[in-house]
C-alpha cells in the first residue's frame, strides 16, 4: 500500500500531479469522458505500474493523451481522414488509432508492441492544463481495477484505486461519462469502439459510412486491429535454458541474452516484454523464454507469451 495523495484543482495540486508523472509516478485525473489513470508514455516502468495498480490480466494496447494536435502529429502519422477528423473534434471524445512514428519515445508497452498507437486530445481543462505542465504524452486508461466499471468521480477512483497509486486529482464529475470513441483511419475509416463521440457526426464529417470492426470488409490479420503484436519466430515458453540455435529470454539471475529483469521484478519485467521480445525477434533466432511467476504483473506477461507462442498459420 502506498499513501494515495487527494490533489485539489489549483495551481499547487496541478504542479504535485505534473512533478508526480515527470517522476513516473501514476496519477489518476479528470477528463470529459472519464477519469484516466496517467503514466509518463515515455517511461516504460511508469506504464508498467499502470497495469500492476489496474491489475489488469493481459496488456490492452492504452491510449495516449496530449494537448493539442501538434503534440499528436509528433508521436503519430496522419493521413488526411485522422486530420479532418481531428481539426473537427479534437479537443473531445474521439480516440484516433494511427502509425506509430518510429521515432517518437513511446514506451512499447503503450502500444503493447504494436506498429499503431491510440491518441487523444481530451476536452478538460484541468486535463489540459495537466498535459501542458507535465509536458509529456500521458498514457491513460480509465482509472479503474480491471474488470469494474470506468470512475466518472475522483470517489469512483478512490474507491476503485487508493492505496495502488500515487495521487487523484481531483477534477468533480467528469461531464460526459462515457469513453471516447475509438477510429482507425488506415486504410479505411473504421469504428473500433463506440463512446462519447457518435459514429453519425464523424461519419457526417468524412461524408462517408464507417466500417465497423466486425465488417467482413474490415482487415482482420493479427496486429491490424485487435492488438496482438507477434513475434515472428517460433517461442518456446518455461524453459530452462536455451537448446542450439535458441536466442533466450531470460527472467531472474540465469544465463540468457536479453534478461526482462535480473533481480526478478514483475514491474520491471513487464516494462522490458515488448522492447526485448523485438529485439529477441530481430535476431532471426527460435526464442526460449524462462518461467515467468504466474501472479501479479506476471500473469499478464503469461498471457502475452502464450499468445505470442500459440501456433498460427
Ligand atoms: O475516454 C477514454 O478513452 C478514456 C479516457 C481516460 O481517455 N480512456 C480509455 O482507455 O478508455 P482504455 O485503456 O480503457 O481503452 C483503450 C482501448 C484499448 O482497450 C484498445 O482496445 C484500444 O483502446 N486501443 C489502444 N491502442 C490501440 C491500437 N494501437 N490499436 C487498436 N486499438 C487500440
Ligand atoms: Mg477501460
Amino acid at each position: 500500500m502506498i499513501e494515495t495523495e487527494r490533489l485539489s484543482n489549483d495551481a499547487a495540486g496541478l504542479a504535485r500531479a505534473a512533478a508526480l508523472l515527470r517522476a513516473g509516478g501514476l496519477v489518476a485525473f479528470p477528463t470529459e469522458t472519464v477519469y484516466g489513470l496517467g503514466a509518463d508514455a515515455t517511461n516504460d516502468r511508469a506504464v508498467a505500474g499502470i497495469f500492476a495498480a489496474k491489475d489488469r490480466p493481459g496488456f490492452n494496447p492504452l491510449i495516449v493523451h496530449v494537448a493539442d494536435l501538434d503534440a499528436a502529429r509528433a508521436i503519430a502519422r496522419f493521413d488526411d481522414a485522422a486530420l479532418r477528423l481531428a481539426s473537427a473534434f479534437w479537443p473531445g471524445a474521439l480516440t484516433l488509432v494511427l502509425p506509430l512514428k518510429p521515432d517518437a519515445a513511446i514506451a512499447p508497452l503503450v502500444t503493447a508492441g504494436l506498429a499503431t498507437i491510440a491518441i487523444r486530445v481530451p476536452d478538460h481543462a484541468l486535463a489540459q492544463a495537466l498535459l501542458r505542465e507535465t509536458a509529456r504524452p500521458v498514457a491513460a486508461p480509465s482509472a479503474n481495477p480491471s474488470g469494474r466499471i470506468s470512475p466518472t468521480t475522483a470517489a469512483h477512483v478512490a474507491a476503485g484505486l487508493d492505496g495502488r497509486i500515487d495521487a487523484i486529482l481531483d477534477g468533480g464529475p467528469c461531464p460526459v461519462g462515457l469513453e471516447s470513441t475509438i477510429i482507425a483511419t488506415m486504410p479505411h475509416p473504421t469504428l473500433l469502439r463506440p463512446g462519447g463521440l457518435p459514429a453519425e457526426a464523424i461519419e457526417a464529417c468524412l461524408g462517408a459510412p464507417l466500417l465497423r470492426a466486425t465488417d467482413a470488409a474490415t482487415p482482420t490479420a493479427p496486429g491490424q486491429l485487435a492488438s496482438h503484436y507477434a513475434p515472428a519466430a517460433a517461442l518456446r515458453l518455461n524453459a530452462a535454458t536455451r537448446h542450439p540455435g535458441e536466442v533466450m529470454l531470460g527472467f531472474g539471475a540465469t544465463d540468457c541474452d536479453f534478461n526482462l529483469s535480473v533481480a526478478g521484478d514483475l514491474t520491471e519485467a513487464a516494462a522490458n516484454l515488448f522492447g526485448h521480445l523485438h529485439a529477441a525477434d530481430a535476431t532471426g533466432k527460435p526464442i526460449a523464454v524462462s518461467p515467468i511467476p504466474d501472479h501479479g504483473l506476471g500473469r499478464a506477461i503469461n498471457d502475452r507469451l502464450r499468445r505470442a507462442a500459440a501456433p498460427r498459420d
